[in-house]
């Protein structure tokens, strides 16, 4: 089950992650005052956030503050949980928090992971694996969970999730498996398709005038990286709203779910680089200090429908 994975890695959560993402959620507090609420009508606000996680990137008093029903989205409810304890919320505000376990890319439900697994202790041949995923990839499609909320939120916001399906679990339930390397080649090509389904999910269940508000981490700065001394480079780029680099850098460097996703928004919405100009869209960049050795280049997309 793709849960476990999610749940040990959420867990692997420091003490210290509250303090050090203050300025990353700073960030997303800023954007949600100023370009998301504001944008937003004055009817019943209800907002979703996707890959809500241990909620060290969402300020819960802050965003209930400000909507009238929040619903919180992750394949691991229990850290969800956990972290909605640990911001001790404001007891009148309580009620309007929604919690929702799913996982968006419908793979637990068709019981691929199983399926490879079998076809793996079967000693299978790697051609017949390469061309059920290749399957899978071609006709999966949007989970229909969530269908009875379509058209419903007046924004919807996904964490930093796109980077994060399938390949944690795959490349871990793959760890002693001499395929590993094709099959994780393959894994890019079902990632492709997963980030289009996830995107058009996130898009069905935004009401008419309302918000789509998605940060990614797109590329990642760290020692184990040993690229760290790129990151005054990125401040300054960032400083300068040097676009042009930023987008060209991650187009050709960036992490494989999050430059899926730019894709594929920007040809879903052709015209994204005229709506910056009249502010129908909007494209930030920031860096996320993750802790003392690691760093990421956010990029946040934010369309009004
Ligand atoms: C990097 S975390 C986002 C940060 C998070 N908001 C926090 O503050 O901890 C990504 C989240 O996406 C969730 N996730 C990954 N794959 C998922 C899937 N297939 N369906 C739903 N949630 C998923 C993970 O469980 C994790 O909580």
């Amino acid at each position: 089950m793709q849960e476990s994975t999610y749940n040990n890695m959420n867990a692997a959560r420091s003490s210290k992650r509250w303090d050090n993402w203050e300025g990353h959620r700073n960030q997303i507090n800023r954007i949600l005052h100023e370009r998301v609420l504001k944008s937003s009508s004055t009817d019943f606000c209800k907002a979703a956030i996707f890959g809500a996680g241990n909620c060290d990137d969402i300020d819960l008093n802050y965003w209930l503050n400000n909507v009238d029903e929040l619903w919180l989205f992750d394949i691991d409810l229990e850290s969800v949980q956990q972290g909605i304890e640990r911001q001790n919320i404001d007891t009148k505000m309580i009620d309007k928090l929604k919690l929702f376990q799913i996982d968006v890319t419908g793979l637990d439900k068709i019981s691929f992971f199983n399926d490879i697994n079998q076809m793996l202790k079967d000693s299978t041949p790697i051609k017949k694996v390469v061309s059920y995923i290749r399957k899978i990839a071609n006709n999966l499609e949007v989970i229909d969970d969530l269908i009875n909320h379509y058209g419903s939120f007046s924004f919807v916001a996904s964490s930093s999730i796109h980077t994060q399906l399938l390949y944690p679990h795959f490349n871990q339930m793959l760890s002693n498996t001499k395929d590993k390397e094709t099959l994780m080649r393959e894994a890019d090509y079902l990632m492709s398709t997963l980030v289009k389904n996830y995107n058009q999910l996130l898009l069905n269940l935004v009401k008419e005038n309302g918000t789509l508000f998605i940060w990614t981490d797109e590329f990642e700065l760290s020692s184990d990286r040993g690229n760290l001394h790129l990151l005054p480079q990125f401040q300054r780029e960032i400083l300068n709203s040097n676009y042009t680099f930023l987008s060209k850098f991650i187009y050709n460097f960036g992490l494989k779910g999050a430059v899926e996703c730019n894709k594929d928004l920007l040809s879903k919405f052709p015209n994204f680089a005229d709506r910056l100009i009249d502010k129908t869209y909007d494209l930030i960049y920031w860096i996320w200090h993750y802790d003392l050795t690691k760093h990421y280049l956010i990029h946040c997309f934010i369309i009004r429908l």
